[in-house]
């Protein structure tokens, strides 16, 4: 494999568990304002998060390319209100899809026919992580002004269960 494809796929693992850190940060908020919808949303987040680590580590060993774990950061997010961690949640979201698209460039640069196969699933669920946050906020700013409807919207986001992803290597 191409040395910068490996690297970027190496380097999208730590960026995937650091993606958990910081979903479970933000479930950790919620929780502590008694929001628990929205804790259990973030906590099935981090554990998709955790999920798309597993999958470019189990690509890159797959294809006998070095694994290299890198350590996480830290989350230092102080959020001033209910609405900044699903800002902060999209602005992530943004973030990591230019991370994908970036090596996905770099695959077709060296026509890596079977990374860019690889990234295509995540080309996918990026554009849905990113419509996900974006309808949060939506959400909260049409609803969370008020305490009737915030409840209501925080026992539609306590209904979200967890499910493995849909790709499997
Ligand atoms: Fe793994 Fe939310 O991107």
């Amino acid at each position: 494999m191409d040395k910068t494809v490996s690297e970027l796929l190496n380097n999208q693992i730590n960026k995937e568990f650091y993606s958990a850190y910081l979903y479970l940060d933000i479930a950790n908020y919620y929780d502590a304002k008694g929001l628990d919808g929205f804790a259990n949303w973030y906590e099935i987040q981090a554990k998709e998060e955790q999920d798309h680590a597993m999958l470019f580590y189990r690509y890159m060993q797959n294809n006998d390319e070095p694994v290299k774990l890198l350590s996480i950061d830290q989350p230092d997010n102080a959020f001033s209100n209910l609405l900044d961690p699903l800002k902060v949640s999209l602005e992530h979201e943004k973030y990591v899809t230019a991370l994908i698209n970036a090596i996905y460039a770099a695959a077709q640069k060296v026509n890596d026919f079977r990374t860019i196969q690889f990234l295509d699933w995540f080309i996918k669920e990026q554009g849905e992580e990113e419509k996900n946050a974006s309808d949060q906020i939506t959400k909260m700013e049409l609803y969370g002004g008020e305490a009737r409807s915030l409840y209501m919207l925080n026992s539609e986001l306590l209904t979200r269960a967890y499910a493995p992803p849909s790709l499997v290597l």
